[in-house]
């Protein structure tokens, strides 16, 4: 079977957005593929973090892939920092990346103005980094959204000019991209993300849910029950499409362009609707941490698997650069 890799940051609460945007394709993806789904917690050290709850997160952003169903049956979840390859074979990578290139990554200059005081080689090399967490498993396919089509191309070019300089080690990995829609925070313009205190959380109790839901910002043509919507500018018919079935979908549609429903009946429709989505999840979480050791088990398995491939691929790679003579070869 092709072999798959994609990464998750454990940086905060993973909301709806991430959960549409990558979790859920990822799921799709494990019975047509070998896949391997990642923590990437050293990604997450290029900018400022509260060092006390970055173990928390990275056990919470594991829980929560394993809870939506990427279990250990049928995939391999893993931490990046429990597989020292993948930041081994980013240094071999760095000798074959040209800095111009890194400083025109989009995602460095856009992270680059945000974290002004803190522009450190980790956020330039991020991309390399990332090239080498697919590459160490030589993996075909990325599942990603839009905003790393960029980074995969960029892993792409590495392995072409690894490939080029040293040999054909690696294959050009595709982006296999998140048909999903994309949603916006609860205020309808800005990414929806927990430091825009925006974000609907994927373990947020359904109360909470709803709350956020009902002060959502709806199409902002809207102002009346009476006038007629636009269901093309509001955030929460996105949400339907996320989350919705399509006869309910095609009916809110319908409803909210003849203002035959208002916004409040629509957004409790998309209510039940994630309920039933979220609150399976959210029961499997507390199960996993109701089991002790459980979560433990499955990454140190995971890391297991992980390494077998990597540490497979590191020697060959030492060969072809010439690092490891073939006399030292066991
Ligand atoms: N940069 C990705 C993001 O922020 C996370 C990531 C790290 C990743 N390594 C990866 C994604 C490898 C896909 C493949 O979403």
């Amino acid at each position: 079977m092709d072999r798959i890799f994609s990464g998750i940051q454990p940086s905060g609460e993973i909301h709806i957005g991430n959960y549409v945007g990558a979790i859920r394709n990822w799921v799709k993806l494990i019975d047509h593929y070998d896949c391997i789904y990642c923590v990437v917690d050293y990604h997450a050290i290029t900018v400022e973090y509260d060092v006390a709850l970055m173990q928390k997160r990275i056990l919470e952003t594991a829980t929560i892939l394993v809870a939506c169903g990427l279990t250990p049956e049928r995939c391999i979840v893993s931490v990046q920092s429990h597989i020292p390859e993948h930041t081994e074979l980013a240094w071999i990578f760095n000798c074959v990346t040209p800095v111009g290139e890194l400083e025109r990554m989009t995602q460095f200059k856009e992270k680059g103005r945000r974290h002004r005081h803190n522009v450190n080689v980790g956020l330039l090399d991020y991309p390399v980094l990332q090239a080498a967490d697919i590459l160490i498993y030589k993996a075909g396919y990325v599942p990603v959204g839009e905003d790393q089509v960029q980074h995969v191309e960029f892993s792409r070019e590495i392995a072409r000019k690894f490939n080029a300089r040293f040999g054909k080690t690696f294959p050009e990995p595709q982006v296999i991209l998140s048909e999903a829609p994309r949603i916006l925070g609860t205020d309808g313009s800005a990414k929806m993300s927990k430091s825009l205190n925006n974000a609907i959380g994927l373990l947020d109790p359904p109360e909470v849910i709803w709350e956020k839901l009902r002060t959502a910002a709806t199409c902002e043509h809207r102002q009346r029950r009476i006038d007629p919507g636009h269901p093309e500018h509001c955030n929460i018919f996105t949400m339907h499409q996320a989350f919705s079935k399509p006869d309910q979908i095609a009916f809110v549609d319908e409803q909210c362009r003849t203002a035959g429903i208002g916004c409040i009946e629509c957004k409790e429709i998309l209510f039940k609707n994630m309920r039933e989505e979220l609150v399976p999840i959210q029961t499997r979480v507390q199960e996993i941490n109701g089991k002790p050791g459980y979560l433990i088990d499955v990454l140190r398995s995971g890391a297991a698997r992980c390494k077998a491939i990597a540490t497979e691929v590191m020697d060959e790679v030492r060969q072809k650069i010439g690092i490891k003579p073939a006399w030292l070869s066991p």
